[in-house]
């Protein structure tokens, strides 16, 4: 594998899936907290109350992260504990919180990514309709400008959203994740919504950030019809319009793609008259969170009638197919068809079933898991994709969303009864690996 100088080895988090405390700091309520109190909603009736409880131990965690030698870390700002209402009064406590974190990390030589909104809405703006209603792009961007004052002097790379895809459809579409709706409807301009705010949010960290470097994260999977039959490829090109052209097109091209704009008629978001100048604005990077690819047949699941296909691959305890070739070809894409200026590996990983016996987590598969990825994306380098660093998910097990704490993607694995932290195999494997690379 060859790795360009610079290149940037970290690990990622999110705000509602580590921090806990989240009744102290004067941190808001959130949809994710909402969520987890309703009944049938997440596994074992988990919440993030606790998580890893991130909040007081950031600075073990910051140690942490400084002994597996990482160069940068990904982690996100949690908006109701800047402003516990999501508009309005400022909480110091909040924007102090995120401020320690950040000098920690400067002393420990760590590159801090901020995200500024990882799916956890105060529940304040979702009681007044949440990213369905267009004063939330607003608050949003005053949000970021609010953030971006205080961390803009030690901060410069920033992400807006974290996988809108999941946000929208997820979210309010499906109903799996917060606030639980299933409306196609809403879904949709709620993606819309997120896309614009996003272009809102750019300003606001360019005007405050001298040097930013700024950009979106986007859930983005390769995708082969299961056979060359016309229906299957159909299928495939659907998929692919729903999942990554839908953010891709209009980020990078200015225009929605007309097949799924007809195929959703009259779904299709509203759309403002400044709206698509604001979502193309060009960003500084394209995050990728890449996990798996789908394999999609013509099929009867609806709305899309289409059908996942399983493959004789190994698959992870997600049940996410183990496919590193698609992360080579999905970067290769992206770099022939939308020409990002940079990208990053914002996110990947995989969970497995770990085990702590004896003090020690031995997780060949999670480390054959990020080998791989790692070797198909220096392949994508030497292709010429210019891939400028590299977010493993996770740096902690934590809460995976509804499913709760059973699905473990830590490479550092947690004892939720005592808060201990141990570095998997694949920790320490990645550490060396990291310090093969200088
Ligand atoms: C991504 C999310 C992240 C984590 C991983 C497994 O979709 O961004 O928070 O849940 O999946």
């Amino acid at each position: 594998m060859n790795f360009p100088k610079g290149f940037l080895w970290g690990a990622a988090t999110s705000s509602y899936q580590i921090e806990g405390a989240v009744r102290e700091g004067g941190r808001g309520a959130t949809i994710w907290d909402t969520f987890c109190a309703t009944v049938g909603k997440v596994a074992n009736g988990d919440t993030g109350d606790v998580a890893c409880d991130h909040y007081h131990r950031y600075r073990d965690d910051v140690k942490l992260m400084q002994a597996l030698g990482l160069q940068t870390y990904r982690f996100s700002i949690a908006w109701s504990r800047i402003l516990p209402e999501g508009v309005g009064k400022v909480n110091p406590q909040g924007l102090d919180f995120y401020s320690a974190l950040v000098d920690t990390l400067l002393e420990a030589n760590i590159v801090p990514m901020v995200t500024l909104y990882h799916w956890d809405l105060p529940q304040a703006l979702q009681d007044k309709g949440g990213w369905a209603q267009r004063d939330t792009m607003q608050a949003f961007a005053d949000y970021a400008h609010v953030v971006t004052q205080k961390l803009g002097d030690r901060v410069t790379r920033w992400a807006t959203h974290n996988e809108p895809w999941v946000i929208a459809v997820l979210g309010n579409m499906t109903g799996e994740h917060a606030p639980g709706l299933q409306d196609p409807r809403i879904a949709l301009q709620v993606a819309h919504h997120l896309l614009v705010s996003h272009g809102m949010a750019l300003d606001a960290i360019r005007a405050n950030v001298r040097g930013a470097e700024a950009g979106i994260v986007l859930n983005l999977s390769h995708i082969d019809p299961a056979s060359d039959a016309l229906g299957d490829r159909e299928a495939a090109q659907l998929w692919d319009g729903h999942l990554n052209r839908w953010f891709l097109d209009p980020l990078f091209k200015g225009t929605y793609p007309d097949d799924l704009w007809a195929f959703y008629g009259l779904l299709a978001p509203e759309v403002g008259a400044n709206d698509m100048a604001y979502i193309a604005r060009p960003v500084d990077f394209l995050g990728v969170n890449y996990y798996t690819r789908h394999v999609i047949g013509a099929g009867r699941e609806t709305p899309f009638n289409l059908r996942f296909v399983r493959t004789s691959n190994p698959y992870t305890a997600m049940d996410w197919e183990v496919y590193p070739d698609g992360l080579e070809q999905l970067l290769l894409r992206l770099h022939q068809d939308y020409r990002a200026p940079a990208l990053y590996i914002t996110e990947n990983g995989c969970a497995y079933d770990d085990v702590l016996a004896d003090g020690a987590v031995q997780d060949s598969a999670r480390r054959d898991y990020l080998e791989a990825h790692f070797a198909a994306a220096s392949r994508a380098i030497a292709a010429g994709v210019p891939l400028k660093g590299y977010y493993v998910w996770s740096l902690l097990d934590n809460f995976e969303w509804a499913w709760g704490y059973s699905k473990r993607f830590g490479i550092v694995y947690v004892d939720y009864k005592t808060q201990a932290r141990t570095p998997k195999a694949s920790a320490l494997w990645y550490r060396d690996f990291i310090q093969a690379q200088q």
